[in-house]
């Protein structure tokens, strides 16, 4: 089979342990202390478990974590940009050992999901880690606010993951790196662009997505499904959304659509990199990074996420990032553009904020066609009236 591109690091991680030895450790998980593990941490897992983190092969231990705060690199100088960490309660931390192991435990079923080899106990400054990944300390930024609910005592060490979280819904697009770097092998790509999205696809979504699939053999859509703010879109709506979109409007052969679970922490331009890594371990080429990527408020600049970029060398990144500017439809131009290929004003220019849009969806009216496609418009408006977004 061909050679897809290099994972980060070189080597695609595989923690899945299965088998015999799963269940013998499944039952010596038994004699050990217990981490109580969230559903983001089961994600983080999971995710470390199948390689879509590599070279990471268990949560950071103090050296790495230090380092990729302050440095964006791992400890041996490997781009990486957001921490993955594992935060206990300090009576837990008690109970473990340095050299020792401890069991995974989802918080909510009870499953063992892993084993840590406890290499590293570490306090951490939270405050701090939040000046440097999120550039804010403000508990109105949903990352923040979510690493503040963490405890600050971090356990690190390479993990051997047991169980993987079940799927709710979607499962057929649910793809291991190694499962894509196979697919896109088989198809015969040389190169895929990779785009992440938490947001039904817009017509300026599509428009990057398109302007990229010209200079590339394949678009590699990929949404995010894990934990996301309340207020944005549901996976299960934005998965319908995404499925009429594909079927109306793109080509089959060159288009692949799979899921990455991952919790979204809006840390912007940190982001952005640890985006584009992963996507990189999905077999990705290329990766897009348009207009306040990852962003929320007005944490970060509209560019940030893109100039971030310049910190690093094409070697030590790998993957090609694609830019793009803010894009619209220019009702004089009756196109999309964006302001690199658009001459009229703004006035011109067909502007809609993600809560007018969302008003209008909730009031079972469709934006204009050229702002979302009207097939897309109807599933959301569907799934709009459903009751998680009857508050
Ligand atoms: S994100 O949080 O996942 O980045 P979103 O789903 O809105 O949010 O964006 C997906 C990708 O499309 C990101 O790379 C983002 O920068 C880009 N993007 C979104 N809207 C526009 C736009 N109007 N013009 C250019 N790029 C955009």
């Amino acid at each position: 089979m061909r050679e897809t591109i290099k994972p980060h690091g070189g080597i695609l991680i595989n923690r899945l342990v299965e088998g015999e030895l799963r269940e013998h450790l499944l039952e010596q998980s038994k004699q050990l202390p217990q981490i109580i593990i969230n559903t983001w941490a089961i994600s983080d897992l999971a995710l470390i478990g199948v390689g879509a983190f590599s070279p990471l092969a268990g949560f950071m231990s103090e050296a790495d974590y230090n380092a990729v705060v302050e440095t964006m690199k791992l400890a041996d100088g490997t781009v990486w940009s957001i921490p993955i960490t594992l935060g206990v309660e300090a009576p837990v931390a008690d109970k473990l050992q340095l050299g020792g192991q401890a069991a995974l435990v989802g918080e909510q079923d009870g499953v063992v999901y892993g084993i840590i080899d406890v290499q590293s106990i570490y306090q951490v400054d939270q405050k701090h880690e939040a000046v440097k990944i999120f550039k804010t300390t403000e508990l109105a930024h949903p990352g923040v606010q979510k690493l503040f609910t963490k405890p600050p005592t971090y356990i690190g060490g390479p993990v051997q993951v047991l169980n993987s979280p079940k799927p709710e819904k979607f499962e057929d697009f649910y793809f291991d790196p190694a499962e894509t770097r196979r697919i896109f092998s088989e198809k015969g790509w040389k190169t895929v662009v990779g785009f992440q999205t938490r947001n039904p696809v817009h017509r300026a979504h599509e428009y990057i997505q398109k302007s990229a699939m010209e200079i590339v053999d394949a678009l590699f859509l990929n949404p995010l499904v894990g934990e996301t703010k309340s207020d944005d879109i549901s996976a299960d709506v934005r998965m319908r959304s995404y499925l009429t979109l594909l079927e109306n409007y793109y080509p089959k052969d060159r288009v692949f659509l799979g899921v990455f679970p991952a919790a979204m922490r809006y840390a912007g331009p940190r982001e952005a990199i640890f985006h584009a890594i992963v996507r990189k371990n999905y077999g990705c080429t290329h990766f897009i990074v348009g207009r306040d990527h990852a962003g929320v408020g007005d944490y970060y600049g509209t560019y940030e996420a893109q100039q971030i970029f310049s910190n690093f060398t094409s070697e030590e990144l790998g993957i090609t990032p694609l830019f793009f500017e803010h894009s619209f439809f220019c009702t004089k131009c009756g196109n999309m553009a964006s302001s690199k290929t658009c001459p009229h004003d703004a006035s011109d220019h067909l502007h809609l904020s993600g809560t007018k849009v969302r008003a209008l969806l909730r009031g079972g009216q469709c934006p204009p066609p050229q702002f979302t496609r009207p097939e897309v418009a109807q599933v959301l408006i569907d799934g709009m009236k459903e009751p998680e977004y009857q508050v």
